[in-house]
């Protein structure tokens, strides 16, 4: 296809806005899937997006459409993951396309995860059509929305584009806007291939897909090629476009998008960012901007019942074939029994693994606190890194503990901003930056990362009613006056709940952990001392007292079935308990305890 019959674009929406309803929309409205068979190639898509999980490009389609124009497009529609977690991800699929769909519900207006995504479009020189949607609904306010995207996000909304996806008023317009509004791509057909890997899938019956947006040049089915960053060599098997079904095409040239088959075994031989040349004609230099995938936040998963240990690790392998930036190894722990040490790109990474092992896998998990990698520098030279605080090595052998530290970009309005810097300034943040933009303040904070990992979003969520929008780049390492906190419950350590913190804070970190546990625990039939402890110091203390009676008393022996009824419950209960020494602690405990409010 000629590069100026070609358009590139992405949705930009908060969820439940519509992006969804739109793009089947889209689908439809240009014919590109016949009305009969819009389900089940739609329901096709959803299997692959289950397989997926969470990076999901269900939503990536090729539409042809004819213009008012006369003359016939190529419309490529690239879908996005959606949180910050995986930024860098969201930065390559902005960087495949020209422009973006701004999608705001006209009933609620622009929200925080708009903002990041939409600062993402605008970094890569995305052309922006702004689109209301919902505008059959009764309580929509295209006007007021209109100002507010001018207001917050400082782009011209006098254009903006109203529809409703779900009637379908507007969408013969929004198709029209694409053509008229958004650039065309630019690229040399004659220059060496140069192509970026914007996102790798597998597929049961394919083996690993691989999305593709062709920068120069002209790739073919057969064509041997080579990946500049890992440097591996494959021969293409299959080349095809989505539309969203596999369609097979014989070539792809500047400009387009499509995906392509190379018998490779992984989804992990696949780097998202890297470039794609010819083995045999290479291109003189790789795209910039390439990073590799990094874990940077720790936790040990465990399974609750020691027999389901075999199937956490097929469901991990499982789970890790197909998502390239989850790794793995297996842990031992005293108080845990066998299971691994896993490593996530951020906490909501984290959280959605650990449900897709507990949903779809059915186990029953431990979830250690999470912690981030910190690098120990020995007396001795050598420099370790410390993936689990219950490693630690005796501190005097240690000359200094360095730890990340990110640069965090918050958006917030005016009225939460004394909220947010107090939040900041209580994980040890130094503020680098404040401007403002209308009503809306952007904060620029170099924040310990350890300080980040927990439960930072949920308390930045609540503090600002969830209007911010949260953004971070790992900056460097730094020393800091780090230590390690261990728990004992009973005097016995509990390495599950033991953390790295500032040397300052531990004492404040130690009092809330052992008070809330004090909470979590349930009595026992004795005394049960909880205490926070640096080495053989101890920080903090709190006792839980014994419990007076048996819990059937109440029953007084009379109505048997509700006795057994409470029992079966006590039973069910302790599933969700694990034992340490003579004390029972329930699951819910590990992660309750470490919440810093
Ligand atoms: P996620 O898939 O969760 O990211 O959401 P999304 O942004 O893709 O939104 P989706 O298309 O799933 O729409 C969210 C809800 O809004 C659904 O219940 C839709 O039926 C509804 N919806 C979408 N567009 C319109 C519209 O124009 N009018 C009305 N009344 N409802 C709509």
């Amino acid at each position: 296809t000629e590069l100026s019959h070609i358009r590139n674009f992405s949705i930009v929406a908060h969820i439940d806005h519509g992006k969804s309803t739109l793009a089947d929309r889209l689908i439809q409205l240009t014919g590109t899937v016949a009305e009969r068979d819009m389900k089940a190639q739609m329901l096709d898509a959803m299997d692959i997006e289950r397989e997926r999980g969470i990076t999901i490009k269900a939503n990536t389609v090729r539409i042809v459409y004819p213009a008012k124009d006369g003359e016939t497009y190529v419309l490529n529609l690239i879908d996005t993951p959606g949180h910050v977690d995986f930024a860098y991800e969201v930065s390559r699929s902005m960087r495949a396309v020209e422009g973006s769909l701004l999608v705001v519900d006209a009933t609620q207006g622009v929200e925080a995860q708009t903002l990041a995504n939409v600062y993402q479009a605008i970094d890569a020189d995305h052309e922006i059509v702004p689109v209301l949607n919902k505008i059959d609904l009764p309580a929509a306010e295209p006007d007021r929305v209109k100002e507010q995207i001018e207001d917050v996000i400082g782009i011209d909304a006098s254009e903006a584009v109203p529809i409703s996806a779900k009637t379908g008023i507007g969408i013969p317009d929004v198709l029209e806007a694409i053509v008229t509004r958004l650039p065309a791509p630019t690229g040399d057909r004659d220059a060496p291939l140069k192509a970026m890997l914007v996102d790798s899938w597998y597929d049961p019956y394919l083996g690993v897909v691989v999305m593709i947006r062709v920068m120069d040049g002209m790739i073919r089915k057969g064509d041997q090629v080579k990946m500049m960053q890992t440097g591996a060599t494959y021969r293409l098997d299959k080349l095809a476009v989505l539309t969203p079904a596999m369609k097979d095409i014989p070539e792809l040239g500047p400009g387009e998008i499509g995906v392509f088959t190379a018998s490779i075994k992984q989804v992990r031989d696949t780097r998202v960012g890297d470039t794609i040349t010819h083995e045999k004609k290479p291109c003189a230099t790789p795209l910039a901007g390439f990073k590799p995938a990094q874990p940077v936040v720790f936790c040990g998963l465990f399974p609750v019942d020691a027999n389901d240990f075999e199937a956490l690790r097929d469901a991990i392998e499982k789970l890790a074939l197909n998502d390239a930036s989850f790794s793995y190894e297996m842990e031992t722990s005293a108080a845990l029994g066998f299971g691994f040490r896993c490593g996530f790109l951020g906490l909501l990474h984290l959280e959605v693994i650990r449900d897709r092992l507990e949903r779809e896998y059915d186990l029953d998990l431990i979830t250690t606190a999470p912690s981030v990698v910190f690098k120990l520098h020995m007396r001795d030279g050598e420099v370790r890194e410390l993936h689990n605080p219950a490693d630690m090595p005796d501190p005097t052998l240690i000359d200094h503990i360095t730890e990340p530290r990110i640069k965090a970009t918050i958006m917030v309005p005016d009225e939460y901003l004394g909220d947010v810097l107090k939040l900041c300034q209580d994980r040890r943040g130094i503020q680098m930056d404040l401007t403002y933009a209308g009503s809306r303040a952007m904060a620029v904070y170099d924040l310990p990362l350890a300080e980040v990992v927990f439960d930072f979003y949920d308390r930045l969520k609540s503090v600002t009613k969830g209007y911010a929008s949260f953004d971070y780049q790992i900056s460097e390492y730094r020393e800091d006056h780090l230590v390690k906190m261990s728990i004992l419950v009973n005097d016995e350590p509990v390495d599950a709940l033991s953390i790295m913190v500032h040397r300052d804070r531990a004492e404040s970190r130690g009092r809330v952990m052992v008070e809330k546990l004090k909470e979590l625990i349930p009595r026992h039939m004795f005394k049960i001392p909880i205490q926070a402890a640096i080495g053989s110091r101890v920080i903090a203390r709190e006792t839980l007292s014994a419990m007076r009676k048996d819990v059937t008393a109440k029953c007084y022996g009379g109505d048997a079935t509700r006795k057994k009824k409470l029992l079966e419950k006590q039973k069910a209960g302790k599933k969700k308990m694990r034992q340490f020494g003579k004390v029972e602690i329930p699951q819910a405990a590990f992660i309750q305890a470490l919440k810093m409010d």
